[in-house]
């Protein structure tokens, strides 16, 4: 997967257009890998894979000593260094040492040996909304028992097309309606018309995602494995579910339509569509137009509750 490595691909917009990890579910993982007992925490070793700028590494430093956070592309990781004195800072942690973020590929990092990192020494892996860009799932479950600790967790989690659960400001007919509608709208241009973004998507990765990582949990192998989890929460545009506490729960509650957009440009198959296209076609102001003279929607007074489908894997190393 490349596109996040591209030199225009932009690494701060990411940061801030993409929802973060709430602690609710850090205290879930940490519930998970202590077993209940939060007492045994902090751990010694975490290790994020796939980290980008940091978004779900950082967090990992209230519960681990320390934390290794690994990504392919340099330009996630020149921005995640970058963010270190303001993250530590925050987090009221002054000894720097305790986070490392390296550029490399999962591949070299976890598959192949000798590994950088010793066998049997690392508590905790983490792989936030990058699993799906992986290779070789059987590789990597077998790779990352050998780095775990005999206990140790391997988890991984996503967030998928975020949903409008709700909206204020003016429309067009029925409420339902009008709401089932923004979903079938954001299908067309991301997914289902071929002029729009469905066939830039990097594929197997995103179909991956797109059925809740099912594919990837097919490949756990139970021989090193146990006290696996799966949870998903797939919230839809009619039903108004509202997430339980062992949800993860990823909203964007009254954005503006414009911030709604700003999530959808950090989309890499977007960015594939731009540079394939050469930015002829403004998909997401089209969107925006469908969104006003079909729903009565408007641009500069819609407010919108974004929920997104989310879920995700924990698994103990035998
Ligand atoms: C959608 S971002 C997720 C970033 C971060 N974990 C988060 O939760 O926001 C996916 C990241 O996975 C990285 N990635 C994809 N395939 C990878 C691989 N094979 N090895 C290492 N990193 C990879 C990409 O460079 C990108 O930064």
């Amino acid at each position: 997967m490349s596109t996040f490595s591209k030199a225009n691909f932009k690494t701060l917009n990411y940061k801030s257009f993409r929802p973060h990890y709430p602690p609710s579910f850090y205290k879930l993982l940490f519930n998970y890998v202590t077993k209940g007992d939060l007492t045994k925490l902090p751990i010694d070793k975490a290790i994020d894979l796939g980290c980008g700028t940091g978004v779900a590494t950082y967090p990992l430093l209230n519960s681990s000593e320390h934390v290794i956070g690994l990504d392919l592309s340099p330009k996630m990781i020149q921005t995640a260094d970058s963010l270190i004195s303001e993250r530590m800072e925050q987090l009221g942690i002054s000894d720097q040492s305790r986070i490392t973020f390296k550029t490399g590929a999962v591949e070299d990092f976890v598959y192949q040996e000798p590994r950088e990192i010793p066998n049997e020494s690392v508590n905790l892996i983490t792989a936030a909304q990058c699993i799906h860009w992986f290779r070789d799932y059987n590789a990597f479950f077998k790779n990352s028992a050998q780095l775990l600790k005999k206990g140790g967790t391997l988890a991984y989690w996503f967030y998928v097309d975020p949903v409008i659960v709700d909206f204020r400001g003016p429309y067009k007919g029925d409420k339902a309606h009008v709401l089932s509608r923004t979903w079938q709208l954001y299908n067309k241009y991301i997914y289902e018309d071929a002029n729009f973004v469905g066939p830039h998507w990097e594929q197997p990765g995103r179909t991956i995602i797109k059925n809740f990582t099912v594919e990837v949990n097919k490949h756990i192998p139970s021989e090193l494995y146990d006290n696996v989890v799966i949870n998903t929460f797939l919230p839809n545009s009619t039903d108004n579910k509202t997430p339980s506490e062992k949800d993860l729960n990823l909203s964007k509650l009254d954005i503006t339509l414009e911030d709604y957009l700003n999530y959808l440009r950090t989309y890499s198959g977007y960015h594939n569509f731009q540079d394939a296209t050469g930015d002829k076609v403004n998909v997401f102001e089209l969107l925006l137009k469908d969104f006003e003279t079909e729903l009565g929607f408007d641009r500069n007074t819609t407010k919108v509750d974004l929920v997104w489908r989310t879920g995700y894997t924990f698994i103990t190393k035998k």
